[in-house]
């Protein structure tokens, strides 16, 4: 499938997530210091939204991005899906995510 426009730039700041959906599946994206990101929404463990996460950067240089469960504080990261620590153990889907202009496109 191409990529699909889901939102617009200005839709997700620095810091924060933005829940979107496209045919009735529920994306993530995610701006990690301007930086894109998106997963699949729910989490692996019990179906929390991860958009309503709080989104953390850090690592030397703040170049590892991860976001924490609202629900239950699994911790996904935000490059692979890969789940970083309990209550969560698998991971989430990451998809390809792009800009062209004002729009952020999602690869799903
Ligand atoms: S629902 Fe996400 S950690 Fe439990």
């Amino acid at each position: 499938m191409p990529f699909v426009k889901v939102a617009s730039v200005a839709d997700v700041l620095p810091g924060e997530g933005l829940r979107v959906e496209i045919d009735g599946e529920y994306f993530a994206l995610f701006n990690v210091n301007g930086q894109l990101h998106a997963l699949a929404d729910t989490c692996s463990h019990d179906e929390a939204s991860l958009a309503e996460g709080e989104v953390v950067s850090h690592g030397p240089g703040l170049h590892e991005a991860v976001v924490e469960c609202p629900r239950h504080g699994a911790r996904f990261d935000l490059k692979t899906g890969r789940a970083l620590c309990l209550p969560a153990v698998a991971p989430v889907r990451r998809y390809a995510v792009k800009v062209e202009g004002n729009s952020i496109l999602l690869n799903v």
